[in-house]
């Protein structure tokens, strides 16, 4: 078994997004660090144009909207688009919601700034890192996900495997999707396009009720509420809620949020090696 998934494998794993269920629950998600993108405005000069390349619902492009005179808001989820757009209400007239795959995408212009939130494993980095590379862009990735889930460490980790395994035997193909070593690698894969000329990490405080934590996790593919069906879905929350609420106080979570920051100059060729 290979370690990485293949471009078809992604793009069906990827058809999650389409969900409105799984664009719904992404508004529950943890947001990336205030400081994060301070440190990217640092670091971007130029104010003229930025695409936030799988945009989802538009958290960064929204953010994003304000110093730069035009935001290019991309992905192929007609879901993603109208939940962004519905967050936005229309106070950011600067966004061009544009619904194609990065692949798809085609632009003459040039870019400042290429912002990848939790999407650069999606595309197809031998079509869209040269088409990068050629809008004069820096390309940021950024990934942001709790330093510590709110459980003792080794109860989460039975948890996943017992809810891996359930899924596995529900979806044909999993097994291979869900291998952990496969997606730590598959994580990386990008670096090779790119010429990194920083990282960094921020953490900061996030707070939220037991009930959006829980629904912030039926946004991940592997646990959309439409791959789970209903009775497994309401089956997978209590067993959750039993695991996390004891961390609770008032029914309130307080999570340590690390968000990592990635920035360089796209390649139109992955380095040798
Ligand atoms: C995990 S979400 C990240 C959303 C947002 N960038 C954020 O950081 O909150 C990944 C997004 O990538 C999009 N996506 C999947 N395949 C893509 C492709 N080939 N080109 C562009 N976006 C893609 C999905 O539709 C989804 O909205």
């Amino acid at each position: 078994m290979g370690l990485h998934r293949t471009q078809a494998e992604r793009a069906m794993a990827g058809a999650t997004f389409e969900e409105v269920d799984v664009a719904r629950s992404y508004a529950a998600r943890a947001p990336y660090a205030p400081a994060l993108y301070g440190r990217l405005l640092e670091v971007i000069p130029g104010r003229r144009r930025a695409l936030d390349l799988g945009c989802g619902p538009g958290k960064i492009a929204r953010v994003l909207a304000d110093p730069f005179a035009e935001v290019v808001a991309l992905d192929p989820s007609a879901a993603m688009l109208e939940a962004g757009q519905a967050a936005d209400q229309g106070r950011h007239p600067n966004i061009a919601w544009v619904q194609a795959t990065a692949e798809d995408y085609a632009d003459e212009g040039r870019f400042d700034l290429v912002a990848a939130g939790a999407s650069i494993h999606w595309p197809d980095h031998a079509v869209v890192f040269p088409k990068m590379a050629a809008w004069g862009a820096t390309l940021a990735v950024m990934v942001a996900e709790p330093v510590r889930q709110p459980a003792e460490p080794e109860a989460w980790a039975g948890f996943l495997t017992r809810w891996l395994a359930i899924m596995a035997e529900r979806t044909p193909g999993a097994r291979k999707a869900y291998n952990p070593a496969g997606f730590a690698a598959e994580g990386l894969r990008h670096e090779a396009w790119m010429d990194i000329a920083g990282r960094e990490r921020f953490t900061h405080r996030f707070e939220q009720s037991v009930e959006d934590f829980i629904d912030a996790q039926h946004s991940r593919a592997t646990w959309s509420r439409t791959a789970m069906g209903p009775e497994l879905s309401a089956r997978f929350d209590e067993d959750l809620d039993a695991l996390v609420r004891p961390a609770a106080l008032d029914g309130r979570l307080v999570l340590q949020i690390a968000s990592d920051l990635v920035w360089g100059a796209p390649r139109s060729a992955p380095r040798a090696g």
